[in-house]
């Protein structure tokens, strides 16, 4: 009868994309359909109701009616993004990113006040330089966007539809509240301290429960030691790892190919600055993923 339960609200940047048909002039960017990494149709990710099979699974007579749901891992990404490691990504990148999703924010003295009467709430904006912030436009780097807030909203729905009702096959009651399940230690909420992970993970909890008037522990901690992404100072071997594979004779023959070789030289002249491979999935998927166009070539690639 334990209701073993644990939300982590995982960093992994989700972004969403779109190719827009035509456009002209310099760029020219055409692709028939969104990459799914876009996440357009977030329908396709609702989750299945239990089939036969897995009740055949089950073996020696024992249905759906004599087991009892104990736990459940879903993997989620934040939403869609604002590019991140690289604000100018070409040569000519002229990109607006204007956000209307913002951080409301309290301030508070005490670890179990109540509310935000007394310190009322403060709305973040990213607008203090205008056209010099990290991106043009509103958005903070890497912020969540518009998007991205209803992917997590959808996200948070899912969930709700195929685990909150009144049976043993669900791991929580239909109208159970966020904070009742993290007073009973059910709920316990994580992320690493990015805005758009903190952010998605906040909305996918409000969206799948009933956060109504609550004060939720939300837990963090400093990027610096967070494991949550792979860390050296944390785990000093990665780094050993790390090298052990940069050195591997096949991975310099893979990155040292006349392929890649050419693709670099390739992309370099259509960005007309030194491309870094860390950087092309941010730029590249940011800009597809939000119906922008690409540099005039990059579709070659
Ligand atoms: C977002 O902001 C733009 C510009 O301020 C506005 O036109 C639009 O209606 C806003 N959208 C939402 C959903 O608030
Ligand atoms: C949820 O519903 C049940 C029975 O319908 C009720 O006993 C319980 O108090 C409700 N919980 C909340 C938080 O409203
Ligand atoms: C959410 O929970 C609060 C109590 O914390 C309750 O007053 C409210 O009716 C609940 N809302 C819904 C939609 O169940
Ligand atoms: C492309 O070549 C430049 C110059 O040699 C190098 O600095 C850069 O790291 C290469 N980029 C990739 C993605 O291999």
């Amino acid at each position: 009868m334990v209701l073993s339960w644990k939300v982590v609200s995982l960093l992994v940047g989700a972004i969403s994309a779109q190719w827009r048909h035509g456009g002209g002039g310099a760029y020219a960017a055409v692709l028939s359909s969104y990459p799914g990494y876009c996440a357009k149709d977030m329908d396709l990710n609702s989750i299945p109701s239990l089939d036969d099979s897995v009740q055949a699974s089950f073996g020696g007579g024992v249905s759906l009616d004599d087991v009892e749901l104990l736990q459940v891992h879903a993997m989620i990404r934040h939403g869609a993004r604002g590019p991140y490691t690289k604000p100018r990504c070409w040569e000519g990148y002229a990109e607006n990113w204007d956000c209307n999703v913002t951080e409301v924010v309290s301030p508070s003295l005490s670890a179990d006040d109540g509310g935000v009467g007394a310190t009322g709430l403060f709305r973040k904006l990213y607008d203090a330089y205008p056209s010099d912030n990290a991106l043009s436009g509103t958005c903070m780097a890497g912020q969540l966007l518009d998007e991205g807030y209803e992917q997590e909203q959808a996200n948070g729905r899912h969930l709700r539809d195929a685990y909150l009702c009144g049976n043993p096959s669900c791991l929580a009651a239909a109208n159970a509240t966020a904070k009742e399940l993290q007073d009973s230690g059910a709920l316990y909420l994580r992320s690493d301290d990015e805005q758009r992970t903190v952010m998605s993970g906040q909305i996918l909890t409000a969206s799948m429960l009933n956060v109504s008037g609550a004060v939720l522990d939300w837990h963090t901690g400093d990027d610096q030691y967070d494991y949550l992404a792979p860390n050296l100072e944390t785990c000093p071997r990665l780094g050993e790892l790390s090298g052990e594979a940069l050195n591997d004779p096949s991975w310099i023959e893979v990155t040292s190919s006349w392929e890649n070789t050419a693709l670099n030289e390739s992309m370099t002249s259509v960005w007309e600055q030194e491309v870094v491979w860390w950087d092309v999935l941010d730029c590249l998927m940011t800009t597809a993923c939000t119906g922008r166009e690409l540099p005039e070539g990059s579709l070659l690639h």
